[in-house]
């Protein structure tokens, strides 16, 4: 959290640990709107188009109301436009069932269009501090390393969603989601892991054993 704090990314659906501190609340539709977006795009490519969206559409309710092929227009270049159709019925459900506020739960937020149990994770750790285990990819690199797991995904995600649940604080677990995915993005990186100013790297097992770039090992794809 020492790291998170001072090397936090600022981006822009993000409340930093300072403001956080200050009881700056982080919106549950810009963090539900973010995730979507990141699912298979990258945060270079999601930053202008989450400003774009949250311009066009501030709240929940403007999104709700738009038309189907307004937003699509706006959607393009993101790919996968099953994501786009399901972020306005989503945006639709929690209009009209929910008066517009998200839920706060796991459960309740699997329950939208479109949500599955990574974004509900991050919804409920990020937005509303519960804490959720959240793994991405960077997240299983990173357990794979710490824990020097060597059975290979896409087979060994359940022993890394066990390691990743394991170390999920009651403290800040928004912060600590975020700091996770940061470190895996900045630091603990596929190819050239800067473990000389990781924050775990004397916590690291696949450090320690000389193995860190060749986890997380994967499986050899099938020949199609
Ligand atoms: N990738 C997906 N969601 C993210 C987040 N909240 N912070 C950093 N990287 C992410």
């Amino acid at each position: 959290m020492a790291w998170y704090d001072r090397h936090a990314r600022d981006l822009p659906w993000r409340v930093l640990p300072a403001a956080r501190a200050e009881g700056v609340r982080t919106d549950p539709y810009r963090v539900w709107l973010s995730e979507v977006m990141l699912q298979q795009t990258t945060v270079a490519a999601v930053d202008r188009y989450f400003r774009r969206f949250t311009t066009l559409w501030p709240r929940v309710e403007d999104l709700a109301a738009e038309e189907d092929a307004r937003v699509m227009a706006e959607w393009a270049g993101l790919g996968y436009y099953a994501r786009a159709r399901n972020l306005l019925a989503c945006a639709r459900v929690v209009t009209r069932d929910h008066g517009g506020r998200f839920p706060d739960g796991r459960e309740a937020l699997l329950a939208l269009p479109g949500i599955g149990p990574y974004t509900a994770a991050a919804i409920a750790a990020i937005a509303f501090d519960r804490p959720e285990t959240v793994v991405d990819g960077n997240v299983e690199r990173v357990m794979a390393r710490r824990f020097a797991v060597e059975e290979p995904l896409p087979g060994a995600k359940k022993l890394l969603t066990e390691h990743a649940a394991r170390l999920t604080p009651d403290q800040r677990p928004g912060d600590y989601a975020q700091a996770v995915m940061d470190l895996g993005a900045t630091i603990c990186t596929p190819r050239n892991p800067a473990c000389g100013i990781c924050p775990w790297s004397d916590d690291c097992a696949a450090r320690a054993k000389g193995i860190a770039t060749e986890l997380p090992r994967k499986m050899a794809k099938k020949p199609k």
